[in-house]
């Protein structure tokens, strides 16, 4: 027999039953809704809504529905449609008549809207410290390459030297931003809807003010309509999940291409690869790969979710319960993607021979020589022109402008002397970028602090 069939003069059609339950996936909220439901009947009893007594055999029964859901023992069963009843069902199976009073002054419309928000604020927690894990990885391995020179690409074309610690700290700052994206998520998101009951709030007098302070939130929702069909903090933490595995295949995008023959600038560890059941030559980047495809399975759910939400009229709608799949496969995704990542990162080894030849290699001090001229009271224009001659030069002689000799260099422009080949060097390209968030190793040095400092406040 449902908790809601007073009214009804048949049963539920099984395929209703089935179509209708949310069990499957709303499971996982258990210990939310159990904590949530304690602290509403204790809120109950100090208002004397319900009595001490009652209020205590209903936390000693939610307790000890809480042990036996945390060792696996209980089966949550589709009749009870979702958690929230599938726990009262066996609080009242427990403790009997005092478990019907529970529900006193709530509907399942404020219970599923604090679960959801008690939930997703602790998956927060866990996903900011793993992406912190990923970031100590990264300042670890910059810290170690400060002086590690590569090319750096525009279009993927070779453009201008920098150094691996300032490449992986670009990834960081990414990382910074989608933890702060989080945290101010988890701040819009930490207030308590208890006491908005279906839609109106309520007659009893509830003191929402302790079971604020009780569960930990920040503050209290002040319009009971908003607070039932409000779920912008699912779709908040959606698209900030989006940009962080954004992030994440960009990163791997770039971790295949370093991994392939041609570019040869880091070498996966076999445990972080698979091979082919053909190619026995094979190492593949399955990993990265993995983590750039399941991108798409978060802004899959992004979308879905906002579609969800489009056209609902005030204030819930059972469409809502679409919310929990959406979001719940995002965090997972996440969850499973930041760890493996994270290893492959660790385990990797970089290839410096690799990357300061392919940065010795496609005239990446060109604009360090047009600099040269502009020194020497050319303007920028000009020394643009006169340098792109000298390219030109190069690459029909297939020599690099360093390798010119200084009467070669002479016939473009009058004012080259032998002081320009080291600012050729391309270590001194790298070292004389030396702005604030220059790629000059000081710079970079500088930086991870400013990292590491932001990491900690976050
Ligand atoms: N399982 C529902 C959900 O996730 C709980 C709220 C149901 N409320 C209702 N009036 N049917 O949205």
């Amino acid at each position: 027999m449902k908790s809601w069939s007073g009214r009804f003069s048949k049963d539920i059609s099984k395929d209703v039953e089935s179509f209708n339950t949310s069990i499957d996936f709303d499971s996982r909220l258990y210990r939310e809704d159990i904590k949530g439901s304690i602290e509403h009947a204790k809120m109950l009893a100090r208002q004397d809504i319900i009595s001490r007594d009652d209020a205590a055999r209903i936390t000693q029964g939610l307790e000890r529905i809480l042990d036996e859901a945390e060792n696996g023992e209980i089966r949550f069963t589709a009749d009870a449609e979702d958690i929230h009843m599938n726990i009262e069902k066996l609080l009242v199976e427990k403790i009997g008549e005092p478990g019907k009073k529970l529900h006193t002054a709530r509907s399942r419309n404020d219970q599923v809207a604090l679960d959801m928000r008690m939930y997703l604020r602790t998956e927060i927690r866990q996903i900011s410290s793993l992406i912190k894990s990923l970031c100590s990885v990264l300042i670890k391995i910059s810290e170690n390459n400060l002086e590690t020179i590569m090319p750096g690409y525009t279009h993927l074309q070779k453009a201008q030297p920098i150094t691996l610690a300032h490449h992986l700290m670009a990834y960081v700052f990414m990382f910074i931003r989608d933890l702060d994206r989080l945290k101010d998520t988890g701040r819009r998101m930490n207030v308590m809807p208890l006491g908005s009951g279906a839609l109106a709030a309520s007659t009893y007098k509830l003191d929402r003010r302790s079971v604020q302070k009780s569960l930990d939130f920040d503050d209290i929702t002040y319009n009971s309509l908003d607070a039932v069909s409000d779920r912008d903090f699912c779709l908040e933490m959606s698209f900030d999940l989006s940009v962080l595995m954004m992030h994440l295949s960009r990163f791997s995008e770039e971790i295949i291409l370093w991994a392939s023959r041609e570019f040869s600038y880091i070498e996966l560890d076999d445990s972080y690869c698979t091979g082919s059941s053909i190619m026995p030559q094979k190492k593949n980047p399955d990993v990265a790969e993995l983590v750039r495809g399941k991108t798409g399975r978060t802004y899959g759910s992004l979308m879905a979710l906002l579609t969800v939400m489009k056209g609902l009229p005030l204030a819930y709608n059972k469409d809502m319960q679409e919310d929990k799949e959406a979001i719940f496969d995002s965090i997972d995704t996440v969850k499973i993607c930041l760890p493996v990542f994270t290893q492959m990162l660790d385990t990797a080894r970089f290839n410096k021979d690799a990357m300061y030849k392919a940065a010795k290699d496609g005239y990446m001090n060109a604009t360090d020589l047009a600099d040269y001229l502009v020194r020497k009271g050319m303007a920028f224009r000009d020394a643009h022109e006169v340098t792109g001659k000298i390219v030109a030069y190069c690459i029909s002689k297939h020599k690099t402008i360093e390798e010119l000799l200084p009467d070669e260099m002479k016939s473009f422009s009058a004012v080259i002397s032998s002081d320009v080949y080291d600012c050729l060097k391309i270590e001194n390209c790298v070292y004389s970028r030396d702005l604030e968030g220059g790629p000059s190793p000081a710079r970079v040095t500088e930086a991870i602090e400013i990292a590491g400092s932001r990491i900690r406040a976050l």
